[in-house]
């Protein structure tokens, strides 16, 4: 079986139960400040397993695209990438348990669906502790769907519980492929790493919202996250022996070899440069292919793009490619992905561009660079904190891969220093990275949701005084303030920042009813509401009107009523480029 046709399969299988079919969302968290990369298929789902009315429903399936760099120093072996497409669906305060594990069995083993031998799943469930009692009816369910006991596994919190830092979680029920290899021991089950078992996909029922503080609070509503891995489980279900073996990998696979003038089987080596490059470059083309694709930089998303790009070409470089060769790779993670993520086609040229700057920067130093970390490593036989910081600012090699290089080598490393820069810049990256998250809200505290409110007077309110060439580019709203990025060449006049405090107050006074309501794309454009982004690929989407002053297309959170806002002052404003200016503005009670 082929990529394609397991997405097509599971995403059809669950519009026939009534799902709608979403588009992936942003491969950059919108809402969700405390992690770079979106991770899984319900993290863009949060609000809405609070209660939020999603438009297009309670049943939702989509094939998301994922990066999780948490294993990045494992990519290469046969198991560990870090870009990847999950599969999901969801039922927000709908179906639960039994319909959600009654399906996955069916589309599991149906012959018209996956037909995969039901002798060769296993399963696991929540065992239960302190906090959260054992989740039986899930045990119950399996049984009674026909799974042997001998088959189901009761296993604790670190196996069977599902959620991100904090928000919505829950107790999980998780599904093993069989491969019938040997167990490795008396011990081996499902979860263990011998090979022998594969998971292929995860229920999670989320009843569950963890607090800042640790605490487990309930959920008012019982919700479904599911995730399949579609790297994993074609390659389970094609019983390949590596990941790097599936065909939305192994095309970038023989291309590499080609640069390389590989012909014959590659040495483990050389294999694991190749895992590493595909991977890598599925990520680099993924970051850079999304609308709101960031380019390579020293923090942040930004980092760690430029961590994958750099990495390829060293990599590269140990392969002996002489070429340039990154956008060569990149048109071919285009040509199997773009009918599925249209978004890769359209940001073409911001790929090719970014990749051919920074392959274009990067070659150049990497050799210099190598031989001054040969010529310190000769001199001295250690790298320090201030060798790899000299690396990374004058050569551009990133803190991670000076690390990389020397444990090849097999050199001690005087960590301690080298770790306190390293931890110096990851808190930079962090702190810089939280303050630029790219548009959205911090968290859905009451403060940040009246300063949402009062963000979108503030655009129609701006449109107002200065004309409807004013578009909003971004925004980025924590409890303390609201930063609005939006189109328009130049400062604002002293008495133009004066009307605009005063029609936003003067909207506030007037106690304006905040409702919304679900349109499609189409009657949201044609009912006048703004919208400036991707939500227009959706099938539905939320309208906010405030009385008849604003309407935008917006996922919420937002107050009831405008009196509930407070009184809002424009703090300062900046020009941030070509045509684009930044206000920033508070709320007092
Ligand atoms: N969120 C769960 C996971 O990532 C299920 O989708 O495994």
């Amino acid at each position: 079986m082929k990529s394609n046709e397991l997405r097509e399969k599971y995403l059809e299988f669950f519009r026939q139960k009534g799902h709608t079919i979403l588009q992936s969302a942003s491969i950059f968290p919108e809402n969700d400040p405390t992690v770079l990369f979106t991770t899984a298929g319900m993290h863009p789902l949060q609000p809405y397993f609070k209660g939020q009315p999603h438009p297009s429903g309670k049943r939702l399936t989509n094939s998301q695209k994922c990066i999780r760099t948490g294993d990045i120093e494992e990519v290469g072996d046969p198991t560990h990438l870090t870009f990847f497409e999950m599969l999901g669906n969801w039922s927000l305060g709908d179906y639960f348990k039994e319909d959600a594990i009654k399906w996955s069995l069916e589309f599991l083993t149906d012959p018209k669906w996956l037909g995969i031998d039901v002798d060769r799943l296993s399963v696991t469930v929540f065992a239960g502790d302190d906090e959260v009692p054992q989740d039986t009816e899930s045990y119950e369910i399996w049984k009674s769907l026909g799974i042997p006991e001998a088959r189901i596994y009761l296993l604790p919190r670190e196996d069977n519980w599902w959620g991100l830092a904090t928000g919505p979680c829950g107790p999980d029920t998780e599904m093993f492929f069989d491969t019938g290899k040997v167990p490795c021991s008396k011990t081996c089950r499902p979860g263990c790493h011998c090979g022998k078992y594969f998971e292929i996909w995860n229920d999670v029922f989320m009843s569950y919202n963890k607090l800042a503080d640790g605490s487990f609070g309930k959920l008012a509503q019982h919700n479904v996250d599911t995730g399949m891995g579609i790297e994993r489980t074609i390659a389970v279900l094609n019983g390949a022996t590596t990941i790097h073996e599936i065909d939305t990998i192994q095309p970038i696979n023989e291309r590499i070899k080609r640069f390389a003038k590989i012909n014959t089987e590659p040495t483990e080596e050389q294999r694991k440069s190749i895992n590493i490059i595909a991977d890598h470059i599925r990520s680099a083309t993924f970051i850079l292919g999304d609308d709101k694709g960031v380019s390579p930089s020293n923090l942040g998303q930004g980092y760690v793009l430029r961590r994958f790009i750099r990495g390829i070409i060293r990599q590269g470089n140990l392969l002996n490619i002489k070429q340039r060769f990154l956008p060569t790779l990149a048109e071919i993670v285009m040509s199997l992905y773009s009918d599925i993520y249209p978004e890769l086609e359209r940001n073409k040229n911001f790929i090719m561009i970014n990749l051919t700057q920074e392959e274009n920067k990067f070659s150049t130093t990497l050799k210099r660079g190598l031989k001054r970390l040969g010529k310190i490593l000769d001199e001295t036989g250690t790298l320090t904190g201030q060798d790899a910081f000299l690396l990374f600012t004058s050569f551009g090699f990133p803190l991670e891969m000076t690390l990389e290089i020397a444990n090849e080598k097999n050199i001690t490393i005087d960590t301690q220093a080298f770790q306190k820069e390293f931890t110096h810049h990851k808190d930079l990256s962090r702190k810089a990275t939280s303050g630029t998250f790219k548009s959205g809200l911090s968290d859905h505290t009451e403060k940040t949701t009246r300063l949402h409110t009062a963000t979108h007077l503030l655009q129609q309110a701006l449109r107002e005084v200065l004309g409807d060439h004013v578009e909003q580019k971004g925004s980025n709203i924590t409890p303390e303030r609201t930063r609005f990025d939006f189109t328009h060449s130049e400062k604002l006049l002293p008495a133009e920042i004066e009307k605009v405090e005063q029609l936003v107050n003067k909207k506030i006074k007037e106690g304006l009813a905040v409702k919304s309501e679900i349109l499609t794309p189409k009657e949201a454009k044609a009912s006048g509401a703004l919208g400036f982004f991707e939500d227009k690929y959706q099938t539905n989407v939320s309208v906010y009107s405030i009385g008849s002053f604003s309407k935008e297309i917006c996922t919420g959170p937002h107050v009831k009523n405008t009196k509930e806002i407070g009184t809002f002052t424009i703090q300062k404003q900046k020009n941030i480029g070509t045509g684009l200016m930044r206000i920033r503005a508070k709320i007092e009670p």
